[in-house]
């Protein structure tokens, strides 16, 4: 036991030691706590934990670990994850990279871009069909790894082409018609792949436009919850609304410890103050066997579990 102890330790030196020399010193820390990076504020320590600031940092972060065999994990702005108590082994990659270029209708944006700035980026330029990034707040890597978007409009439709660096360290280029993008899917789900940037178009339109456009977007989520929460918790199945399906439940409102199922959207859950991640996976497989045992339908997560569970 003892010798296992010291080889682990050795092997942390020995990556702490790389990565310092590929990334410079101070950069890389040990047992960060994660809760203050994702929106439901819960989740324990990153083994190791990393911002990357510039695409060159987001790449030899991951070449490094893949290197020395350590899982990676990219966060952006924690806005679709649950991250467990027991926290993420290996690497954890906060990724800050946020160059935006526009030509033209098309943008080329790297995958720490945050959403909502670039909503208003492309607004700016006259560039439409980008308004519905203005309620969710995420990155713009999150969001192609989850298709995100409303219910009539996603990223996918927008993207060109990715650029992504894969299991063996090599950056590929992939082609919009090659990533599988459908309902809250990607190819990204089913890989180990890192977004790195991607090649946005939207059609030209004038300001006023567009900003009336976002208005109208504000506006339809109005009766969603404020503050920061990882929106909808579960797909809508087909034909049907999760949040819908929830209330009919009676579960509005509904708490466990220091979670709760919103008492305006039965699909959003809420950290009321204090509560774990436990906590909140407890409600989820609640809700979801509420559901299964009321209407025979099985909810999926759209929210994605991170770390170690031991269930
Ligand atoms: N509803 C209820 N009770 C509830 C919540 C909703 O009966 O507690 C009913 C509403 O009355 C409505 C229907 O369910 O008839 C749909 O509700 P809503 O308009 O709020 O939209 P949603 O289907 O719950 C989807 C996306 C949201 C997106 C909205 C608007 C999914 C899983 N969610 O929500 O996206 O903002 O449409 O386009 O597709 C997200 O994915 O994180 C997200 C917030």
């Amino acid at each position: 036991m003892a010798k296992r102890g010291e080889a682990a330790e050795a092997a942390a030196v020995e990556f702490a030691r790389a990565f310092e020399t590929r990334l410079g010193p101070g950069r890389l820390r040990r047992r960060e706590r994660l809760a203050p990076y994702v929106n439901w504020r819960v989740g324990g320590p990153a083994e190791w934990f990393f911002i990357a600031r510039t695409p060159a940092d987001l790449l030899a972060a991951v070449r490094v670990a893949r290197e020395a065999r350590l899982p990676v994990t990219v966060l952006g702005y924690g806005a679709n994850v649950l991250v467990s108590d027991a926290g993420i082994p290996g690497l954890v990659i906060l990724n800050r990279t946020e160059g935006v270029a526009i030509s033209g209708a098309e943008i080329r944006a790297e995958s720490g871009a945050n959403l909502v700035a670039l909503a208003r980026r492309a607004c700016e330029a006259g560039i439409a069909g980008f308004e519905f990034l203005i309620g969710i707040p995420g990155t713009l890597g999150g969001a192609i790894v989850g298709n995100a978007g409303t219910r009539e409009e996603w990223i996918g439709e927008r993207v060109l082409e990715v650029e992504a660096v894969d299991d063996r360290g090599e950056v590929v280029v992939w082609p919009a018609s090659q990533l599988d993008f459908g309902y809250r899917r990607s190819r990204f789900q089913r890989t180990s792949d890192v977004v790195l940037a991607a090649r946005l178009r939207g059609y030209r339109a004038s300001r006023s436009d567009i900003e009336a456009r976002m208005q109208q977007m504000l506006e339809a989520r109005k009766h969603q919850p404020s503050g920061p929460s990882t929106g909808s918790v579960f797909k809508n199945p087909p034909g049907d609304y999760a949040g819908r399906l929830i209330e009919a439940c009676g579960l509005k409102g509904y708490r466990l410890g220091g979670a709760q199922i919103s008492e305006k959207h039965a699909n959003f859950i809420l950290n009321v103050g204090g509560a774990t991640a436990r906590e909140i996976r407890a409600l989820i497989e609640l809700a979801k066997a509420a559901v299964r045992d009321r209407f025979g339908i099985l909810l999926e997560e759209e929210i994605r579990y991170l770390g170690t569970w031991d269930t």
